[in-house]
């Protein structure tokens, strides 16, 4: 096989020691490599591809608008693709007249949010309320105001002096700290009243834990508690969906789960099927409607935002995914998903959770079941889960520090939203193969 080790070239990756294939196409849930090996896409390529590879519908749909008008500055202009999309989604997210503010990945909508949340405080005559709430073992994104809120120590050492640190609660973890829901959103109140209510712009936080926890649901009663506690202290509350939105778990959003409404809104990941590299930050239109009345602009932008392009893959997206019913898919597969996991997977002496909701799950793997002791992360359990997994065609999403932000692996699926029984059999029989072969059972 040919692989490209590093360095080669002029390219340079984010993981420095590992050889890759180099991709020929993608075809539906499958990938193919410049040799012709088929890789089944069990992540999703992580949790974006949700409408699968290859469809002609989103190439047509961004060709014919790129032939019509590429980009146009949004200072400037607006774009039908852009309206209509917008049209479609006040539609579809629990935020009702929403307004929606596109720009490219998912740092830069929760950079977005935490922004969008400090200026409507200030247009309501809060000064003072400039600190975001998030939570431990979250993640929010890697540009340095994302990673002030976000929770995994790993990725923020480095770079801790260069951003400013925010408060963070523990989340609830229905596996290692099985508390109520209204007990864990308690830690969300005193967090407001230690910080001050005056200084308080929001809480932002993962509807259902991403990569950090792995597919961690909160208990039923989390969501309401928090959305009451945020009304009582003036606190807006930030949803973000940019792993968990756009049916990934069975729902349109994860915060739909509990019919909660956030105040502001962001996702990314999966909205465009991995077309085209775009978000959205929505709000409600009184919030935008105070900030133009109150401060005239929201002060923040970016040269690609509202791009025409990125807007008509988006609306093609959503259409297949409407007209093929995939979110539907994604909750009756998704229960499916968790049943074959936990009949393939359950029994092995190290495994200690199977979890997830829709097409989302996560395996957490653990010494031994009864005291949860983790793997030392010096032993990159899930990263072997996943390279024998990758040898043998299966793509699946790793992480590690799910236990105590350092050590604790996991592996997680988030297949395209189109798979079928079948598919999830292959795939649940490949990681089945690779999880008794990094850990085998004597
Ligand atoms: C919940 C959540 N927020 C934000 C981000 C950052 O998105 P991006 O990698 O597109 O910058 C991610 C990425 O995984 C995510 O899962």
């Amino acid at each position: 096989m040919t692989t490209y080790k590093h360095p080669h070239g002029h390219v340079f990756y984010r993981k420095m020691s590992h050889a890759r294939p180099k991709i020929s196409h993608g075809e539906g849930i499958y990938l193919f490599d410049e040799d012709g090996k088929r890789y089944l896409d069990g992540s999703g390529g992580p949790l974006v591809v949700n409408v699968g590879h290859g469809r002609s519908e989103i190439v047509a749909a961004m060709s014919e608008q790129a032939q019509k008008a590429a980009y146009v500055h949004a200072i400037m202009f607006t774009n039908e693709p852009t309206e209509q999309l917008s049209s479609e989604l006040a539609e579809l997210v629990p935020i009702p007249n929403s307004r929606f503010f596109y720009l490219s990945s998912g740092s830069e909508m929760v950079e977005g949010a935490i922004k969008l949340a400090r200026q409507i405080q200030q247009a309501r005559g809060e000064n003072g309320r400039s600190t975001i709430i998030s939570r431990h073992q979250s993640y929010h994104g890697m540009t340095l105001g994302a990673l002030g809120v976000s929770g995994r120590p790993g990725l923020r050492a480095p770079y801790q002096a260069m951003f400013l640190d925010m408060p963070h609660i523990d989340p609830p973890n229905s596996y290692r700290d099985p508390i109520s829901g209204e007990e864990a959103a308690e830690r969300l109140e005193e967090a407001i009243l230690d910080t001050g209510v005056e200084n308080t712009a929001a809480f932002l936080a993962e509807p259902i834990s991403g990569a950090g926890l792995g597919a961690i649901v909160p208990p039923d009663d989390y969501w309401p508690a928090i959305r009451a506690i945020c009304d009582k202290y003036g606190v807006l509350l930030i949803a973000d969906e940019v792993l968990v939105g756009m049916g990934r778990t069975g729902k349109w959003w994860g915060i739909d789960h509990w019919q909660v409404r956030p105040d502001i809104m962001v996702t990314s990941k999966g909205l465009a099927g991995g077309y085209f590299p775009l978000g959205f930050v929505a709000a409600k239109t009184e919030d935008v409607e105070l900030i133009r009345q109150k401060l005239g602009d929201w002060n923040h932008g970016g040269t690609f935002s509202h791009h025409p392009v990125g807007c008509a893959a988006a609306l093609a997206t959503l259409h297949i995914m409407q007209q093929e019913k995939l979110v539907e898919n994604s909750a009756t597969l998704g229960q499916k998903l968790g049943q074959m996991l936990q009949a393939a997977l359950g029994s092995h002496p190290n495994v200690g959770d199977i979890r997830g909701r829709g097409l989302f799950w996560a395996v957490e793997f653990v010494q031994d079941k009864a005291s949860k002791t983790p793997f030392p992360v010096s032993q990159h359990l899930a990263w072997d889960i996943w390279q024998q997994a990758f040898a043998k065609g299966l793509i699946v999403y790793y992480s590690q520090g799910c236990a105590d932000g350092k050590n604790g692996d996991l592996i997680m699926l988030g297949p395209p939203l189109i798979v079928n029984e079948a598919n999830l059999a292959e795939m649940v029989a490949i990681l089945t193969e690779a999880v008794y072969e990094a850990l085998p059972v004597r």
